[in-house]
């Protein structure tokens, strides 16, 4: 019998948003910091962990096609475990727990949103034969004090909440992440300044609704305070993620000229431009009112990057109410969109709903929004041609190891030849770059 981890490999797979992300990076930094090493595929690994996501229906299938997958396939030769062991973690932990072994009895671990902390004695019981479950809703929220295992090392999520309040319609996640709980802010201020003193170029500030940070701490602080605080640690770069359009405040949006390492760029879903959409979907705005708030936006931040999400086809959208999701599209020039296909969630109040759109129009309105999103995105890149901006190095670019990629304070990616004289900057560094070439989703640029 194993009483300890040591020595056992593990991989882990991540679907799903930045949180997830976020929690995947504390468990590879604690799994290391147990003795296990991190593999790159799940062939190789003693454990593999999925981090999951629910959201749509398309990832709740490819998770079991994943965990199938792994099904008939021997654990590696040399390991000291009999069998592998698969781990499920994420909102899918959460929301099916021991359902999950019942329907896939080579699953012999499942962990909740706020059971991280839980998962090293999870797998131990595992290794010993024994199927763990835990799901519990009240473990640790905050699973900041693991150590994190950054996919860059220069780049921190920095989680401020946790949950939603808001009940859009459509969404599964008020229901699986349960109510909005915040972060305390000296919690956060410390993380922060850790981060900074490790070197850390950039932080990105993490919640379902980072605008109602403090709602839950009775009002106080809000949000703008959250910014002043990180940008206070002398962070070079901070963002945020995501926005509702109802809570982004006056004081926040005047954050984007005042503040120092406030990068240009803000996500903003709207989801729909149609005012009858937006009330079935429980949004609480009207596209008048949403493109106010994004002129209020631009007033106080001209060249600011805006990007947001859409679905397309939900319960009774007709083509008048899709064109006028088109029309926002337009009127706002996004930098990016993420477009998404309405899922229908079983246990939301759209599931429901009356008069579904037919997969066929949903995927052409699908197709034609792509296209109209890809034009407006290659026009705001366009305007930044000629410019020189401050980018922020990754690495080699993963197309071509030649060129070197970074990313603008709008979020922009660029590619960068190695300059002559052969200094390379480093992941990490920031420099000057001059535009060159503007495409839809990347820009290119040389060196100064
Ligand atoms: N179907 C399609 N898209 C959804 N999203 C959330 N729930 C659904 C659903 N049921 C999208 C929203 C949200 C993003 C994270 O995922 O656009 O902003
Ligand atoms: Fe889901 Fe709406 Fe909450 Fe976003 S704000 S997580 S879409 S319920």
């Amino acid at each position: 019998m194993l009483t300890g981890l040591e020595g056992l490999t593990f991989s882990v797979q991540t679907f799903g948003c930045q949180m997830n992300k976020h929690d995947s990076e504390r468990i590879i930094g604690m799994l290391e910091s147990l003795g296990c090493q991190e593999v790159a595929g799940p062939e190789e690994s003693d454990i593999v962990i999925f981090v999951t996501c629910c959201v749509r229906e398309s990832a709740d299938t490819r998770l079991s096609g994943h965990v199938m997958s792994l099904k008939d396939h021997p654990v590696r030769t040399g390991s000291p475990l009999d069998e592998r062991i698969i781990a499920i973690g994420g909102c899918i932990g959460q929301r099916d727990g021991e359902a999950l072994t019942q329907r896939m009895p080579h699953v012999q671990v499942v962990f909740g949103t706020s059971a991280l902390h839980a998962l090293p004695s999870l797998l131990l019981q595992a290794a010993s034969g024994a199927r763990a479950v835990d799901t519990h809703e009240d473990g640790v929220l905050f699973s900041t004090d693991l150590p994190a295992h950054r996919e860059h090392a220069w780049a921190a999520w920095l989680p401020i909440t946790v949950g939603c309040n808001n009940f859009c319609t459509y969404c599964i996640v008020p229901h699986v992440r349960g109510r909005e709980r915040s972060r305390a802010l000296e919690d956060i201020r410390a993380e922060a300044e850790a981060c900074v003193a490790q070197g850390v170029k950039e932080i990105t500030l993490l919640g379902q609704n980072v605008n109602s940070y403090g709602r839950d701490l009775h009002g106080e602080p809000r949000f703008a305070e959250v910014l002043d605080a990180v940008d206070a640690t002398g962070i070079e770069r901070l963002r945020f993620a995501t926005s509702h359009p109802k809570d982004l405040s006056e004081e926040v949006i005047r954050r984007f000229s005042t503040l120092r390492s406030l990068m240009p760029a803000l996500h903003l879903p709207v989801q729909s431009g149609s005012d009858r959409i937006l009330a079935a979907m429980n949004r609480r705005y009207t596209q008048a009112r949403y493109l106010d708030l994004i002129h209020r936006v631009r007033d106080a931040c001209p060249g600011i990057a805006l990007s947001t999400d859409i679905i397309v086809g939900f319960p009774g959208e007709t083509e008048e109410d899709f064109q006028q999701t088109l029309e926002v599209v337009d009127e706002v020039g996004y930098h990016q969109v993420f477009t998404f296909i309405y899922s229908k969630r079983e246990g939301t109040p759209a599931a429901t709903y009356p008069d579904e759109v037919p997969r066929e129009v949903a995927q052409d309105r699908f197709g034609r929004l792509v296209e109209v999103v890809g034009l407006r995105a290659l026009e705001q890149n366009q305007k930044d041609m000629g410019a020189v901006v401050p980018v922020l190095f990754e690495g080699p670019s993963k197309k071509d190891p030649r060129l070197m990629t970074g990313k603008t304070p709008k979020g922009q990616t660029v590619h960068v030849g190695a300059p002559e004289n052969g200094c390379v900057p480093e992941a990490g560094s920031i420099a000057s770059v001059r535009i060159t070439e503007a495409k839809t989703w990347y820009l290119t640029g040389t060196l100064l």
